[in-house]
């Protein structure tokens, strides 16, 4: 397990890290990275969605574009204060401050759940997969976007060492042993590295 695939060490990185997060961010998850993977999910107006590891509100920004019911959660108060100044504690967007292992909200509450650049800090991801089906209504969709694993094995032991990298492979494991059907995947990135990020699409099964 990665040094930062841990809730308190990673609530200290981003207690620093949440300064320049939107100055740093760009560089590896752009707008046309999130534009893509938001046509992806294909929000409905009248849709219920929860941003899960929401940060600074990079995502819940672009989930904005799509519908006005926009929830966001993240463990790290940070992060959160920067989200708060954009968008209001309580006002475009319902923030609170949670783990995504444990969500507080009541079976079948949103119609999607999004997360971007998040599940690589969580210590068991197929326990938040599985809160995410919990969360989400039968026939909804969970989307996840994560770091793609690096091909250099040189790459592979650094990105072992500091959280989670996974494949296609691993995703699908991840998602199927969580309960998930209807499994899909896409790399994207920015021009200079374009298969940075793993995205997946999954969804919860009508019968649940
Ligand atoms: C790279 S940032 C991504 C922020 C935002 N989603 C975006 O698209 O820019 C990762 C975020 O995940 C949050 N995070 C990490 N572990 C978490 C957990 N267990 N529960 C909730 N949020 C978590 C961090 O606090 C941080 O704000």
């Amino acid at each position: 397990m990665g040094v930062l695939e841990d809730k308190g060490r990673a609530r200290l990185f981003y207690r620093y890290l949440s300064t320049v997060y939107d100055r740093i961010n760009p560089f590896i998850w752009n707008e046309e990275m999130r534009a893509e993977a938001l046509e992806m999910l294909a929000l409905d107006a009248d849709d219920r969605v929860l941003d899960v590891g929401c940060g600074t509100g990079f995502g819940t920004e672009g989930l904005l574009q799509y519908t006005e019911h926009v929830y966001g959660l993240d463990q790290s108060e940070g992060q959160l204060e920067k989200a708060w100044a954009k968008f209001g504690k309580t006002d475009r967007v319902d923030f609170t401050f949670g783990d995504a292992e444990r969500l507080p909200f009541a079976d079948d509450s949103f119609d999607a759940v999004w997360s971007s650049g998040s599940i690589e800090y969580w210590p068991n991801p197929v326990a938040a997969l599985r809160e995410f089906r919990r969360v989400v209504k039968p026939g909804g969709d969970v989307l996840v976007v994560g770091p793609n694993y690096p091909r250099s094995t040189v790459f592979q032991k650094l990105a072992d060492a500091i959280m989670l990298f996974y494949d296609e492979a691993e995703a699908d494991r991840m998602f199927r042993d969580a309960g998930f059907e209807r499994i899909e995947h896409r790399t994207m990135g920015p021009t200079y590295k374009p298969d940075v990020a793993i995205t997946t699409l999954a969804r919860v099964p009508d019968d649940d």
